[in-house]
């Protein structure tokens, strides 16, 4: 009795021990990968709508961890750093996709696991460097792929975006995940506008002010230096900074399409650089961007989907606020700008034209949550805060000033500046801060702004930003912002890389590492500061996190720059 009880027992627990290793097989573990913060202020603009149709359309991508990333510095400074014996000596892009290629393992296991839900091989895709396994199916698969819910969510501009709260992924390869698009991010760029809404007309210049001049222009300003405090053109970028007259230039802005379609995003959340078709929330058609075939010596069209040369400077509009996705996507954009740096493309944006606010001018208040702008925590500006880029701020003449006095902050608008809650401070700027700190020590606590002196400052630079006369369908209007400044030194870096290659050299590329190396490059920025939430940065003898470096001079940039390697 007793032993057949046993046996009993024994086939019983056998049994139970077999459907369990059954039910494993059947459905393996997944765990929560990544989850919507639940006071993350940027989602609550985005109104649910309802459930996303199954049977929708959906191409998703897994961004695979890639490899190499903690060497990210070491490789910069390697080709950057004026006193590397490397300096100039740029990757190609197959060097780049080889050596930040996720591992074998991390691909042949992701694509197992899809095999395993029931995929068929067809559907799925990756680029060459293997960094992101593309997934075209429905939004059906996908939310039982990744045990999530899929909603509509709309905003107030009529633009419509697809989201879920949470998803999940395989625990066994949750490690090579870096992550998954679109899932929680709230990306405007992933949004599509509403059957029969408008677009809006100049919608990415909201933030920046326009201002109508007469029909006819200001006669002479295009020659004269004696409007530079009022109207920004040619002229006066020639006084204030030595920068030859280009036809089509800065201070010759010229937007005729009104369109906020205009191809200014660099695709860089995709596994390819390429043109995400739809500048959602910014308007740039100047300096820089490959497709700009009123530059000389750019290639018309738009760029390939592929890893590709461009003109080698690209000028990105400043996104949004550093919180408004989440760490890992900012992360994942941060590694692909240094990447475009190691093969030799400079990479430039306005550091935000809502000074130590975000780009709406709010700050973030206690509970997480919007403040109006006049108190909070400061909000820092997204890509200024990747490490490896060059943010620049905006300055002005002062006002009736001549370009013979020093600019001081622009006051038209307040210019972004601070310091990175995300980005760890890179190398090229810690002599730079740690002197801000020991002499101009703002006394903010850590309620206020990460002050713990280790995070990633910006701007790098400032650059005349207020004012220029530009013509916008047709018309002649005077535009401000850090979106100007940042194109004019786009511009002064296309003009220096046509210098170096008329000798044989390379690009510039990422420039940081000499821009801090040589301070007599610059004019020192000391009057106004960058402020928003109540409080704000003064810009101080040095760099600070209102003007950066201060000001430069084309003609000693170039000086600096043809004598490198
Ligand atoms: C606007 O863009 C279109 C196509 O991109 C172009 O053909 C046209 O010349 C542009 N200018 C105006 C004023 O429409
Ligand atoms: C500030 O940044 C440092 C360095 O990245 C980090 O260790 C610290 O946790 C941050 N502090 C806050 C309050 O976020
Ligand atoms: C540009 O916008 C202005 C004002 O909003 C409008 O009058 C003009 O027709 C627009 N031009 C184009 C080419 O869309």
């Amino acid at each position: 009795m007793v032993f057949s009880m046993a046996a009993w027992l024994c086939a019983v627990l056998s049994v139970a021990t077999l459907v369990h290793g059954l039910g494993r097989a059947e459905t393996p573990t997944k765990v929560v990968h990544e989850k919507r913060n639940t006071v993350t202020r940027v989602h609550d603009k985005w109104i649910k709508k309802g459930r996303a149709e199954a049977s929708a359309p959906l191409t998703l991508r897994i961004g695979l961890k890639q490899r190499n990333l903690e060497r990210a510095e070491e490789f910069m400074n390697a080709v950057s750093h004026p006193r590397s014996e490397t300096y100039g000596k740029h990757w190609t892009p197959e060097e780049v996709a080889e050596a930040f290629a996720p591992s074998d393992e991390a691909v042949a296991e992701t694509e197992q696991w899809l095999i395993d839900e029931g995929i068929a091989t067809e559907l799925v895709s990756k680029g060459s460097d293997r960094a992101w396994i593309r997934l075209h199916t429905t939004v059906g698969v996908v939310e039982t792929l990744l045990d999530a819910v899929y909603d509509v969510y709309e905003n107030e501009d009529g633009l419509q975006i697809i989201a879920c709260g949470s998803y999940s992924v395989l625990a066994a390869i949750r490690g090579h995940i870096d992550l998954i698009v679109p899932t929680v991010q709230f990306d405007e760029r992933e949004s599509v506008w509403k059957p029969g809404v408008e677009k809006p007309n100049m919608k990415g210049l909201s933030s920046a002010k326009i201002k109508k001049l007469p029909p006819s222009g200001i006669p002479g300003v295009d020659s004269s230096e004696s409007f530079c405090s009022d109207v920004m053109a040619s002229a006066c970028l020639q006084a204030l900074y030595n920068m030859p007259m280009v036809k089509g230039g800065a201070g010759e802005l010229t937007l005729e399409n009104n369109s906020t379609d205009m191809p200014i995003f660099l695709d860089v959340v995709g596994d390819v650089f390429c043109d995400s078709g739809r500048g959602a929330t910014g308007l740039f058609s100047h300096a820089g961007y490959p497709d700009q075939a009123a530059l000389p010596g750019a290639p018309a069209g738009p760029p390939p989907c592929s890893l590709y040369r461009t003109t080698g400077v690209i000028v990105l509009p400043h996104r949004n606020s550093e919180d408004a996705f989440p760490a890992s996507y900012q992360a994942r954009q941060c590694s692909e700008y240094m990447k475009l740096g190691l093969m030799g493309v400079t990479v430039v944006s306005g550091s935000g034209d809502a000074g130590t606010a975000g780009l709406g001018g709010q700050c973030v208040g206690r509970d997480g949550t919007d403040t109006p702008g006049e108190y909070g925590r400061f909000t820092p500006v997204f890509p200024n805060t990747c490490p490896w880029i060059t943010s620049v701020g905006g300055t002005a003449l002062p006002q009736g000033g001549s370009v013979g006095d020093r600019e001081i902050m622009a006051y038209e608008f307040q210019s972004g500046g601070g310091f990175s809650d995300m980005f760890r401070q890179p190398a090229y700027q810690a002599n730079a801060v740690k002197k801000y700190y020991d002499d101009h020590d703002p006394g903010y606590d850590a309620s206020q702004y990460n002050n713990s002196r280790r995070v990633r400052g910006y701007p790098d630079v400032a650059l005349a930003s207020q004012n220029y006369q530009a013509v916008i369908g047709g018309e002649k209007v005077a535009v401000s912002g850090t979106w100007v400044s940042s194109s004019i030194l786009g511009e002064m870096i296309l003009m220096i890389n046509r210098e170096r290659t008329k000798v044989g050299k390379g690009p510039v590329g990422f420039m940081n590492t000499v821009l801090y190396e040589h301070p007599e490059l610059f004019v020192d920025v000391v009057k106004g500061g960058s402020r928003g939430c109540g409080f704000g940065f003064d810009a101080v003898d040095g760099w600070d996190p209102a003007s950066g470096l201060g000001t430069t001079d084309y003609e000693m940039l170039k000086k600096v720059f043809m004598a490198l390697p």
